[in-house]
């Protein structure tokens, strides 16, 4: 566990980033690829402790993945050829990677185990493993979480369900597991979820169908193995774009960004709360991809609902920290999720945004903010990512506009998503 001392940005950021490698495409690019027919060609993958969770378990199934400079090829499998594990698959700390897998391991013809890091054997699997069931998936886990064994199965039949909360992994698990399936499945999610496996589904000539909050997926898993060129993550760019509203002084350039509709609600949300962020260079192919530029603003506070939630789900802990620092008070409604997260988000989120002074309260669904405060920390002041790599970078943005000397626990977290968060982090900080 490492202690990192963060800085303060004393005269702004200045200059222009390129946003690494979407996480969630890129675990689809690898899953699908795994199975698609030919070679698949990923440009621009996310190297992060999450996505090497998921090459390791495909791996150790028997496909090949061959990396050269930057193009990750991958010889696509029929489930048939694969073999069964030597030991248990290790998730690290990757709730994209277990949930999707365990879908797209449903119909395997050998048992397999999956095992994850601490936080990861906290969080709920029974919400995919449930519906997985009633397809005919033979799934036990453990109290409802990791370790989870899938036993050798082979036949699942389609599925007609809704899900009762608003999760893109569990409706991915459902449609890798439909493609698998001997009849049709109808799949409805409350809200509009990250359409990425759709959009990467089309991309390999296999189409499923959406009527407005349903997929309908057609069983057949023959995939035509596509060149993918993964957009920059939302998800990161969002530590920017805060920064840049937040930070006086601040001007920066965002290069490469996906704006998937699906993924951008942080957006709209700080529009609401007045600011104006400009999109250029836009290119729509299979993920439309823009930069995107940002200067420091004041913002001011906004009720945020339910229905907001999927749309920015990984986004909230930087949303509340641009509430600090908002005129007024900022209500957040309808984030429950955000409590079976790497950690629990609306905890974490509370105590250490108030360890710097923030007025942050706790609300069983989410948050209620005050601002704007001045941050500060009282010398020895220690935060904590508590092992959760968006705690951890959400602090270091706020450590910018924080006077006196923050000290991060467990800093190297990020590398989950983001492992070179700290050197871009350098580039720009004048
Ligand atoms: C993800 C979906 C979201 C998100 C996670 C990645 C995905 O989780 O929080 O970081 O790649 O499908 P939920 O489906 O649990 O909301």
């Amino acid at each position: 566990m490492t202690t990192r001392n963060l800085k303060t940005a004393k005269q702004g950021l200045q200059g222009t980033l390129t946003i690494p490698g979407d996480k969630s495409i890129s675990h689809r690019a690898v899953m699908l690829g795994s199975f698609a027919q030919g070679i698949t060609e990923i440009r621009n993958l996310l190297h992060s402790a999450d996505v090497k969770s998921t090459i390791q378990a495909l791996r150790a199934l028997g496909v090949e993945f061959e990396e050269q400079a930057t193009v990750l090829r991958i010889r696509g499998r029929q489930l048939a050829d694969l073999h069964a594990p030597s030991e248990p698959l290790d998730m690290g700390n990757s709730g994209t990677t277990t949930r999707l897998l365990m879908g797209l391991f449903s119909r395997l013809p050998f048992d397999v185990e999956l095992i994850g890091d601490g936080s990861l054997s906290k969080r709920p699997m029974d919400r995919v493993a449930i519906p997985l069931r009633t397809m005919g998936a033979q799934i036990d886990l453990t109290n409802g979480h990791l370790p989870a064994r899938i036993h050798a199965n082979d036949r699942l039949q389609g599925i007609d369900y809704t899900l009762p909360v608003a999760s893109a992994q569990v409706k991915t698990a459902l449609i890798f597991a439909a493609l698998q399936a001997d009849t049709v499945s109808h799949i409805e999610e409350p809200v509009v979820t990250r359409d990425h496996s759709e959009r990467m589904l089309l991309a390999m000539q296999r189409p499923v169908e959406r009527h407005q909050h349903t997929v309908i997926v057609r069983p057949g898993l023959q995939l035509v193995a596509p060149q993918i060129v993964v957009p920059g993550d939302f998800s990161s760019a969002a530590f920017w774009l805060v920064a840049g509203l937040i930070v006086p002084q601040t001007q920066l350039y965002l290069q490469n960004v996906g704006i998937n509709p699906t993924r951008t609600g942080l957006v709209k949300l700080l529009q609401r709360m007045g600011a104006t962020i400009t999109v250029q260079n836009r290119i729509s192919t299979a993920e439309p991809v823009a930069d995107l530029s940002v200067v420091h603003q004041q913002l001011h506070g906004i009720e945020v609902v339910a229905d907001d939630i999927p749309g920015a789900v990984d986004e909230i802990p930087m949303l509340v920290l641009a509430a600090t620092q908002a005129n007024g008070l900022t209500i957040i409604h309808g984030a429950q999720e955000l409590r079976v997260k790497e950690t629990d988000r609306i905890a974490t989120v509370t105590t250490e945004l108030n360890k710097l002074g923030a007025q942050v309260e706790e609300l069983p669904d989410g948050f209620k903010i005050t601002g704007p405060t001045r941050l500060h920390a009282p010398a020895g002041t220690m935060v904590s990512s508590h092992g959760d790599h968006r705690i951890g970078m959400m602090l270091a943005i706020a450590a910018l506009i924080t006077d006196g000397q923050v000290v991060l626990e467990d800093a190297d977290a990020v590398d989950v998503s983001y492992p070179q968060f700290f050197a871009d982090l350098e580039k720009v900080l004048v």
